[in-house]
């Protein structure tokens, strides 16, 4: 396995990457755990074996068990089973699972560590590392959480196999996302290697800017449009992943970058190139409402004064704020429509 050291201080962590890492469970648990929590999901089907006594909780599936009543659900089973703070929760899933069950650990006693076995592709090279917990309420996505980072993260490149293959490809909107913030080359690397990458540059970002003050912000390239489209997809009944949106969008930022002059037509096409490499869409959805797309990106809470983007340039990707209404519908108008509506 390939281990990538997280630097952070006296929360400082690994994530082990490569076929086999789930079976490193007992070595990377905290010292004189007793007991572990197993948080997961039927449909992840992924055996664990913490090497103390164990017991399995079960989540739902999708964002909508990512919701605060399954965290009491989880915290009153924890209670019940007599779980301590010097015990563990291991969560072994996607970014679903790994968000809820380190949100529970976060919040129950006031904090147990968590151990994240990341069991998609999205999970190894994004959700599971950085200490980003939480849930979703009605009111929005991810509204509710907290800053926990885990003890370990195991990235078992073998239990992708089983993944559906949309889910797979979800996952590779952020390895395009990558390629773009210091990953070049990365297509041509076996998997194992490839997650190994993106999690070395996702913990370099993480520890540059834990809790999300400035730099971080990097890791939303390609995502404010992709937000937009996830969000007028849900009321246009679109079946859009996310990793799928986030193709679109770095076309997008490609796009407006240009429009700004600060990419020439050979950058845009080395974004052509690799989201084309992963299978992920380049063009608009048909049917898509380009003002409605405006106003939900002028939402986003990413944005905090006008439009605000992250920007590819002479000086690699960046934060850009004041960008004009007009740029931003010229581009999207320039962007090319596909075919057909993701349905
Ligand atoms: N905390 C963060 O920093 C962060 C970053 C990015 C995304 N996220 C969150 O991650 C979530 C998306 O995560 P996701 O894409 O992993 O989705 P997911 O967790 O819903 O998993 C996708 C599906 O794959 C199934 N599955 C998982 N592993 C499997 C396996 N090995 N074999 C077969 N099936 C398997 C799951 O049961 C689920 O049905 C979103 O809620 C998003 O907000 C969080």
């Amino acid at each position: 396995v390939i281990r990538v050291p997280v630097a952070l201080g006296e929360r400082s962590y690994e994530v082990l990457v490569g076929p086999g890492a789930r079976h490193r469970l007992l070595e990377v648990l905290p010292p004189g755990v007793s007991r572990a929590a197993v948080v997961t999901q039927k449909a992840v089907d992924v055996a664990v074996d913490p090497g103390v006594e164990w017991k399995q909780f079960l989540i739902g599936e999708g964002e909508r068990a990512k919701c605060l009543a399954t965290v009491e659900e989880l915290c009153r089973g924890f209670a019940r089973w007599g779980l301590t703070r010097a015990d563990v929760v291991v969560a072994v899933g996607g970014g679903v699972v790994t968000d809820v069950a380190g949100f529970a650990a976060a919040a129950y006693h006031r904090g147990v560590p968590v151990v994240h076995v990341a069991t998609t592709l999205l999970a190894q090279v994004d959700a599971a590392i950085g200490g980003k917990t939480g849930v979703n309420i009605p009111e929005g996505k991810n509204l509710v959480g907290a800053f926990w980072q885990p003890a370990a993260v195991l990235c078992d490149t073998e239990v992708l196999e089983s993944l559906p293959p949309r889910e797979y490809q979800s996952g590779l909107g952020e390895l395009a996302k990558y390629s773009f913030l210091g990953a070049e080359g990365l297509a041509d690397l076996p998997l194992a290697e490839r997650v190994a990458r993106c999690v070395e540059i996702k913990a370099a970002v993480v520890t540059a800017d834990e809790r999300e003050g400035g730099g971080r912000a990097l890791l939303n390239y390609g995502h404010t449009l992709a937000h937009a489209l996830e969000a007028f997809g849900l009321t246009n009944g679109w079946d859009l992943r996310h990793g799928e949106a986030v193709g679109i969008g770095l076309i997008f930022a490609a796009l407006l970058a240009r429009r700004l002059g600060r990419i020439d037509d050979e950058r845009v096409t080395d974004h052509r190139r690799v989201v084309e490499c992963y299978g992920l869409p380049a063009d608009l959805p048909p049917d898509a409402d380009v003002e409605r797309l405006i106003d939900l990106m002028a939402r986003d809470k990413k944005a905090t004064t006008g439009f605000t983007f992250v920007l590819d340039g002479a000086r690699g990707v960046e934060v850009v704020r004041d960008v004009q209404r007009s740029d931003v519908r010229e581009t999207l108008l320039e962007m090319g429509q596909g075919a057909s509506s993701p349905r």
